[in-house]
C-alpha cells in the first residue's frame, strides 16, 4: 500500500497549486490523476484571469462586482480574501513563467468581461488557461511529489471521523489500490458532462464531488449551474467571452444588436446568466436563425485583432463550424459551462469532514453565489488550490497516522466487480446520454416545478437501472466500459442533487431561473443549499450567507 501525507486528486490548476503549497510546507504529496496534468480541463479556459491591477480599476470594485455579480449569494468575506489574492496571485504565475498578452506600453493587457466595471481580465490570447497549466506545471517539476498518473479514484475511506486514504484504479494494468493519506483535497474540477450540450471536456465527470459526497461531505449550492451564451452550435465548443470583450456583438434574425433591450448599460457585456436568457428568449420568441440560434460578429474587429487575439476561436469557428470569423458571423448558443456549487468548503479549503478539502470547481467556497463571473474562475483554483494546500499541510502535522483496512478496498471494488459478472444488465453509455436529454430538455436555463419533477422522476428511474449496469468488457487495462460506468453512476448521484435543490429553491437567482417564481426572495432564499446523502437521496438544509458590506440590491446591467 501507497502512503503519504497528502493526496491531491486532480491535477488541473486547483490540484497542482493545492499541491505546490503543501510541498512547500514540506509534506510527502501525491497527485492522484486520470488524465496527463497538461490535458486537464484547466487547459480549456480561454478568455483570461480577473485582477485589479489596473491604475483606474480597484480591489473594492471587483470585489463588488463579484458580489453583484453572485446575486448576492457569494460570501463576502470569502470574497473580499479572492479579490485580494488576485494581483499576489497573477504575479507569482507571471514569475513562474506564464507568459502574458502586453499592452503597447508593455503591461499586462487586460480586456473586459461581463459583469465587471474595469477591463481586468488579464489574458494569454485566448488561451490563458492552457499557459497557466503549463507554467504551473514546469514550476511544479522542480519539487519532489509522485505522481500517479492515468488513475481513477474510486472512494474516499472515512472511518474513527477522519479521512484514512482513497481507493483508486490504475486505468494502465486495471489494479485497484489502497493509498493511505491523512489529508485529500480534492481538485476534481467539474461535472459538466452531466449535460450534453456543455463546454466541458469529456473529463469533466464529477468523481470527486460525488466520491466526497458519499464520503459525508456537504455539496453547496449545486442548484447553481452556469450556462455560456456563446458556445459554438453544433459542437458546444467555447467561444470566449474575449470575444466580446474585444469588441464582438450579438445579433438575432433581423440584424438587430438585441442585447439592448435587455442590458441597455452594458449590452452584450452583462453577466453570463442575464446574456444567457436573452439569447434563449430571442430563439424562444422566434427572433433567432432557423434552427434556433444567434450570430456573434466579430468582422467589423479587423483581421489582425481577431487573429492575433481570439487565435483559438478562429480555429474553432473554422474548423468546427465552417465560418471563418473575419468575414462571417458566428452561429452560436449558450450550453452548460461552470458548476457555481461543488463540495462545501471554508475559505481554507476545509470541508466538514475533517482531513477533506476541496479546491476550484470541485468546491464551492462560496465566491460565486448564484452566478460566476467569467475571469473569477481561473484565479479561484490558484487562490483556493494554495489555501488547500497549505491548510491540509498544517492539519498533518497533528493528526494520527491513516490506517485503511483491505475491507475498505474490497468495499469499493464489490460493486465493480458485480458489473462485471453480469451477463445481462444495462449499458451505461445509454444511460449516460438520457441522463444527458433529461438534464438539456428538463434543467436548463429557464425552469418550472412541472419540468423539475419530471427530471427527477427520470433521473431517479436511471439510477435504479444503473443499479444493473453491465460492464461488457472484461479487459483489465484502459477498460474505457468500466470508465464510463463509474463517471455515469457519479453524475447521475450530481444529477439528483441539482435537480432536487432546484425544485427546493421557489425563487428566481442568478443562473437558477425560475419561470414560476420570476422574482428574487431574500427574505425566504438568501441562504445556501446543502445537500446531505441519505439513504432516500440528498437530504438539504440551509446555512446562512456571509454579508460583510454590500446589501442586496436590484441587479441591473
Ligand atoms: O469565456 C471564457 O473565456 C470563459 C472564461 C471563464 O469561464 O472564466
Amino acid at each position: 500500500m501507497q502512503r503519504h501525507d497528502v493526496v491531491v486528486v486532480g491535477a488541473g490548476l486547483a490540484g497542482q497549486r493545492a499541491a505546490l503549497a503543501a510541498i512547500q510546507a514540506g509534506r510527502d504529496v501525491a497527485i492522484v490523476s486520470k488524465l496527463h496534468p497538461l490535458r486537464s480541463h484547466s487547459g480549456a479556459a480561454q478568455g483570461g484571469i480577473n485582477a485589479a491591477v489596473g491604475k483606474e480599476d480597484s480591489v473594492e470594485t471587483h470585489t463588488y462586482d463579484t458580489v453583484k455579480g453572485s446575486d448576492y449569494l457569494g460570501d463576502q468575506d470569502a470574497i473580499e480574501f479572492f479579490c485580494q489574492s488576485a494581483g499576489p496571485t497573477v504575479v507569482e504565475m507571471e514569475h513562474f513563467g506564464t507568459i502574458f498578452s502586453r499592452g503597447e506600453d508593455g503591461s499586462l493587457a487586460r480586456r473586459p468581461f461581463g459583469g465587471a466595471g474595469f477591463p481586468r481580465t488579464i489574458y494569454a490570447a485566448d488561451r490563458t488557461g492552457l499557459a497557466l497549466l503549463q507554467a504551473l506545471y514546469e514550476h511544479l517539476g522542480t519539487q519532489p511529489y509522485t505522481l500517479y498518473e492515468e488513475w481513477d479514484l474510486l472512494e474516499v475511506v472515512v472511518r474513527d471521523g477522519r479521512v484514512q486514504g482513497i481507493v483508486a484504479l490504475d486505468r494502465r494494468t486495471g489494479e485497484f489500490a489502497e493509498i493511505a493519506a491523512k489529508a485529500v483535497i480534492m481538485a476534481t474540477g467539474p461535472a459538466g458532462r452531466i449535460y450534453g450540450r456543455t463546454t466541458n471536456a469529456h473529463s469533466c465527470t464529477g468523481d470527486g464531488i460525488a466520491a466526497s459526497y458519499r464520503a459525508g461531505a456537504f455539496l453547496k449550492d449545486m442548484e447553481f449551474v452556469q450556462f455560456h451564451p456563446t458556445a459554438l452550435l453544433e459542437s458546444g465548443i467555447l467561444i470566449t467571452e474575449g470575444a466580446r470583450g474585444e469588441g464582438g456583438i450579438l445579433k438575432n434574425a433581423s440584424g438587430e444588436r438585441f442585447m439592448t433591450r435587455y442590458a441597455p448599460h452594458v449590452l452584450d457585456l452583462a453577466s453570463r446568466d442575464v446574456v444567457s436568457r436573452a439569447i434563449v428568449t430571442e430563439v424562444k420568441e422566434g427572433r433567432g436563425f432557423p434552427g434556433g440560434y444567434v450570430h456573434l460578429e466579430l468582422m467589423h474587429l479587423g483581421k489582425e485583432r481577431i487573429e492575433s487575439r481570439l487565435q483559438e476561436i478562429c480555429d474553432f469557428s473554422r474548423k468546427f463550424a465552417g465560418v471563418d470569423p473575419v468575414t462571417q458571423p458566428i452561429p452560436v448558443m449558450p450550453a452548460q459551462h461552470y458548476m457555481m456549487g461543488g463540495i462545501g468548503t471554508n475559505l481554507r479549503g476545509e470541508t466538514n469532514v475533517p482531513g477533506l478539502y476541496s479546491a476550484g470547481e470541485a468546491a464551492c467556497v462560496s465566491i460565486h453565489g448564484a452566478n460566476r463571473l467569467g475571469g473569477n474562475s481561473l484565479l479561484e483554483t490558484l487562490v483556493f488550490g494554495r489555501q488547500a494546500g497549505e491548510a491540509a499541510a498544517s492539519y498533518v502535522a497533528t493528526a494520527p497516522s491513516p490506517v485503511l483496512h483491505e475491507t475498505d478496498l474490497d468495499q469499493a471494488v464489490t460493486p465493480i466487480r458485480s458489473m462485471w459478472g453480469r451477463t445481462d444488465g444495462e449499458d451505461p453509455q445509454r444511460l449516460r446520454t438520457e441522463m444527458q436529454t433529461t438534464m438539456d430538455s428538463l434543467v436548463g436555463i429557464y425552469r418550472t416545478a412541472g419540468e423539475l419533477e419530471e427530471a427527477l422522476r427520470q433521473i431517479r428511474a436511471l439510477r435504479q437501472r444503473f443499479a444493473r449496469v453491465r460492464i461488457a468488457d472484461t479487459s483489465a487495462q484502459f477498460n474505457l466500459n468500466l470508465i464510463d460506468a463509474l463517471e455515469t453512476g457519479n453524475m447521475l448521484e450530481l444529477a439528483e442533487v441539482i435537480v432536487v435543490g432546484a425544485i427546493a429553491r421557489t425563487e428566481s437567482r442568478g443562473a437558477h431561473s425560475r419561470l414560476d417564481y420570476p422574482k428574487r426572495d431574500d427574505v425566504a432564499w438568501l441562504k445556501h443549499t446543502l445537500a446531505a446523502r441519505g439513504p432516500g437521496g440528498p437530504v438539504l438544509s440551509y446555512a446562512p450567507v456571509t454579508m460583510t458590506r454590500f446589501e442586496p440590491k436590484e441587479r441591473v446591467y
